[in-house]
């Protein structure tokens, strides 16, 4: 299969809002905090997961904010939408577990 085909897109579709993508991301999250190298202080590794989105998409906001992510900032004018050109980018993070965004060096736009 090459693309997705109307039926296939219309059954995709009724697949949102039913907590799906919550499941999911919320099953990923420790283990890619598990698999990922602690951040060491020679500037190896992670303590944190982004996640980048379009503004405007409410329901992959609210899809972040209930797996515990916070929002971070806006960047402008850098995702090269197929449709719709180029779009702004609203980044969020979540810290590993046992640690904070501000430990993890996250600085926050006020
Ligand atoms: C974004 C997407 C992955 C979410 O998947 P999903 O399985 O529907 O998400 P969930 O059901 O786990 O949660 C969605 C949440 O967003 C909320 N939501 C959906 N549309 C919303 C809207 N227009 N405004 C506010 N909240 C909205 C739902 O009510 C739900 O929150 P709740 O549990 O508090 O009621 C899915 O909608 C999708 O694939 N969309 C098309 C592609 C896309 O937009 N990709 C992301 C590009 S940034």
């Amino acid at each position: 299969m090459t693309g997705l085909e109307s039926g296939q897109a219309a059954e995709y579709v009724n697949h949102f809002g039913k907590g799906y993508a919550t499941e999911a991301l919320r099953a990923l999250l420790p283990v890619v905090f598990e698999f990922m190298p602690r951040a060491g202080g020679d500037g190896t590794g992670f303590d944190y997961i982004e996640a980048g989105i379009d503004p405007e998409n409410q329901a992959s906001r609210r899809v972040l904010e209930k797996c515990g992510f916070t929002f971070y900032r806006v960047t402008k004018q850098d995702f090269n939408h197929p449709t719709k050109g180029l779009r702004d980018s609203a980044w969020y993070r979540i810290a590993r577990p046992g640690t904070t965004l501000e430990l993890s060096h996250v600085q926050h736009n006020t």
